[in-house]
């Protein structure tokens, strides 16, 4: 279950109110964005076929490597770490090859047995240079040929059909599964991008979907207005309230707000056709430990950010604070006998207030509790804001012109 409530004032017009309905529903229609179809794909049933037949236990597979960034990986990393307490993962690890940092890489290789690794290429265009700079190190660390049986029984591709990755893939009789050429990396997370991994490490991935497709249903229903007019408000105050913060009570968030800053990052911070620039700035933190770090900018600094807290109301572990009294130290007994969740939820609650007494515009998710169903639901949710935000700012959310300059500044580096 998740409760959302707008405690800031706003207001749209009817009509407004149904065309960014209507527009988002066109995007699906023409298929200019395909993410809004994925929680009915099929993906899962071929994904738990490939898994049975490739019979993964049999095989000793205990670590799942991800090699892939951006969009190949965030999503992955999110729901992974949201869900960690909910599962044994089957016994496995999950690894990420996404940063180009030789700290990390030698990291990652610590107890990294071939024989024992199941490796997931992802990349949506099938050539981004992190990506495939990490694959040509793994070849040739573990000095396996493309050739190979241990290449076809080792290695998956996740890429868009036709991709120099999928005729790689093809042509190396690797398994490949295919993004839908309408759905973009930073939307990918309910795509076999998110869906493979996370199956692998024996996440109920139907009801992610089944909490994803609950969320969109209603939206095209029409019964979510309170999306709408949260939209609405950001990209109507988008000049002098450029800043969205993400103030999320819990660790498990932590990637989670990385996912977000991707999404709303990539997807509205953008040049409109009429040359002007435009964005809102993701800001991800976490409660309570952002309280002695961001809130005192967030209620003596600027007025220019708008705050979405996220609750958690049952962490499914209750861990109480002793009846201890501490020598000189007694003025935080009031908590004495409380569960630490309770602690959590209630200075959650304390700061909401404390950033409403300022006027600042501030709303709250509340989750039931961290499952499949409830983050499948979360994530929709963000995707359809992230929508609707671009649809109000008058931008192309699903675009990201602005990367491909550093990109090519980077190839003439390396051509000098
Ligand atoms: O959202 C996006 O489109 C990007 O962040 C990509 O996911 C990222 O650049 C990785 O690209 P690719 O999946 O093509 O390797």
């Amino acid at each position: 279950m998740i409760k959302r409530e707008l405690c800031f004032e706003t207001q749209a017009d009817e009509m407004t109110i149904a065309e960014a309905y209507d527009a988002l529903f066109a995007e699906m229609e023409s298929g200019k964005a395909g993410y809004y179809l994925l929680p009915e794909s099929d993906m899962v049933s071929r994904i738990d076929a490939f898994i049975d037949t490739y019979d993964f236990d049999a095989r000793g597979i205990r670590n799942i490597v991800v090699i892939g960034i951006g969009g190949s990986s965030l999503g992955t990393r999110a729901i992974d770490t949201l869900l960690r307490h909910t599962s044994s993962r089957n016994g496995r690890r999950l690894v990420f090859f996404e940063n180009v940092d030789p700290l990390e890489i030698s990291d990652n290789l610590a107890d990294l047995r071939f024989e024992e690794s199941f490796f997931i290429m992802i990349s949506k265009s099938g050539s981004t240079i992190e990506t495939t700079s990490h694959v040509k190190f793994l070849l040739a660390h573990f000095e396996v040929s493309i050739d190979s049986e241990r290449f076809r029984e080792h290695f998956a591709f996740i890429t868009d059909a036709d991709s120099p990755l999928d005729q790689f893939g093809k042509d190396a009789e690797v398994p490949v599964f295919h993004i839908p050429h309408n759905v973009g990396g930073r939307f990918s997370v309910l795509s076999a991008v998110g869906l493979l991994p996370l199956r692998l490490l024996g996440y109920d991935t139907r009801a992610l979907l089944a909490g994803a497709g609950a969320l969109k249903n209603s939206f095209f229903e029409r019964k979510e207005d309170l999306l709408v007019l949260k939209a609405h408000h950001y990209a109507k105050h988008h000049k002098e309230v450029p800043i969205n913060v993400l103030f999320s009570y819990g660790s498990s968030f932590r990637d989670f707000n990385a996912w977000y800053v991707q999404l709303w990052g990539e997807s509205l911070g953008k040049k409109r056709s009429d040359g002007t620039h435009v964005g809102l700035t993701p800001v991800g933190i976490i409660g309570s430990i952002d309280q002695h770090s961001f809130l005192q900018l967030l209620i003596e600094g600027p007025r220019d950010k708008t705050v979405t807290m996220i609750k958690v109301d049952d962490f499914e572990k209750e861990i109480e604070i002793p009846d201890i009294s501490l020598p000189h130290i007694e003025k935080t007994d009031y908590i004495n006998g409380h569960t630490f969740q309770e602690l959590l939820n209630a200075q959650c609650d304390a700061t909401m207030e404390s950033i409403m007494q300022q006027g600042i515009s501030v709303d709250e998710i509340e989750m039931g509790r961290l499952d499949e169903y409830n983050v499948g639901y979360l994530i929709m949710y963000y995707e359809l804001l992230t929508s609707l935000c671009g649809h109000f700012l008058g931008v192309n959310t699903y675009d990201q012109p602005g990367v491909e300059l550093g990109k090519q500044i980077l190839k003439e580096k390396f051509a000098r």
